[in-house]
């Protein structure tokens, strides 16, 4: 399996756009390296769009943007790994990328063969320019079984935003995560329609076949090629619970190179990321709603505990949020141990029902133990 749990890893586009080179590439792969990135359990370097030439090469070969790639890419990708991380590019299933470069559609085979020959690990596949008459699966496939012929384990993240409802075909063309949203941008509101929205599509994920609400907004505070105003720490707070409940890969979509430390800590934090890397694999969902602000949400976890996230989505009006054993599945009278999994605080035994205050824009993420 290439994906028995969510891929973990960072993507250029959310911050730096057209605004790659090598240096920044391989600054970040150290960087994984000193932040404690790699070893929270980050593992793809992945560039986006517009590293590409404007042209394929004389043999009709995707080729690298000589000014922001003078070594290539192959000699990226063998730094990255040097590392003892993954390295991962970005084409299209179109006749060009969304940013205008060539893109794959006609060369699937020739291009999968150029990836692997350059030890490109995880393949993201965008949507645009698809000639007219052709289909999302037929494309998709087309890849999917190019890059299966080629023998090297290349993770295939499939990004047509949910226009063909992928979470249907996605896992049978081949591929490990697909986007079920269009892109996100960094604020509260794009985060919150995207994320809140996931609920439904749960029974559609598992180890090596992901849904995908797009890379991490977290840490990007207003700067960058997807900003749009910013967060505060506890919003991002708020979406990188909501992922890891969601079992969604986390693609970190910040400058890692210049992180704030509550950046770090909310990107790095174990018990969170547990919740999100828990072998059994189920994708989260919604168990309790008030008016539309107030969520509880919930994830089974291999060990027989539950992760339940607390969500207020209201920008001012702070209130009590209860979970309610029942709507877990847990019998009223079954004790159970509760762990505050931002803080590792242990909030103590508790039988029917938890609730906690939670201030607006903010989230109690804790983990229900029963004890047997
Ligand atoms: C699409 C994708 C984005 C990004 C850009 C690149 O919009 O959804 O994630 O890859 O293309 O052009």
């Amino acid at each position: 399996m290439i994906a028995p749990t969510p891929p973990m890893g960072w993507n250029s586009w959310n911050t730096f756009g057209s605004e790659i080179h090598e240096t920044l590439i391989r600054e970040t792969a150290d960087a994984f390296l000193e932040q404690g990135l790699k070893e929270a359990g980050y593992q793809y370097v992945v560039i986006d769009d517009l590293w590409e030439a404007d042209e394929r090469d004389s043999d009709g070969r995707l080729t690298h943007d000589p000014a922001k790639f003078p070594h290539g890419i192959k000699a990226l990708a063998d730094y990255v790994h040097s590392k003892g991380l993954k390295f991962g590019i970005y084409s299209c299933a179109g006749s060009h990328t969304c940013a205008g470069k060539p893109a794959s559609y006609g060369y699937e085979e020739t291009d999968a063969r150029t990836f692997a020959e350059w030890g490109v690990d995880f393949l993201k596949y965008d949507f645009c320019y698809k000639p007219a008459g052709t289909d999302g699966p037929t494309l998709y496939r087309r890849m999917g079984q190019a890059l299966r012929m080629t023998g090297r384990p290349i993770l295939y993240s499939v990004c047509e935003w949910g226009s063909n409802k992928p979470w249907e075909w996605a896992a049978g063309v081949g591929a490990q995560m697909w986007r079920t949203t269009g892109d996100i941008e960094d604020s509260w509101e794009s985060m919150e329609r995207i994320g809140f929205g996931q609920n439904g599509l749960e029974r559609y994920a598992g180890p090596d076949h992901w849904n995908d609400p797009d890379m991490l907004i977290v840490g990007m505070y207003g700067k960058g090629n997807v900003a749009k105003g910013g967060c505060t720490d506890e919003e991002y707070r708020v979406h990188f619970s909501l992922w890891c409940l969601l079992a969604a890969p986390l693609m970190i979509g910040c400058d890692v190179r210049n992180m704030t430390d509550a950046t770090r800590e909310i990107l790095t934090n174990r018990r969170v990321i547990a919740v999100n890397q828990d072998p059994l694999g189920r994708q989260g969902f919604r168990v309790g709603q008030e008016w539309d602000k107030f969520e509880v949400w919930m994830k089974q976890l291999a060990d027989g505990s539950v992760a339940v996230g607390l969500f207020n989505r209201h920008e001012s009006w702070g209130r009590k949020i209860a979970v309610a054993w029942e709507s877990l599945g847990l019998h009223d009278r079954r004790a159970c141990r509760v762990e505050d999994l931002w803080s590792g605080e242990d909030l103590g035994e508790h039988r029917g029902s938890f609730s906690a205050f939670v201030a607006p824009h903010s989230v109690v993420l804790i983990r229900l133990t029963p004890i047997v």
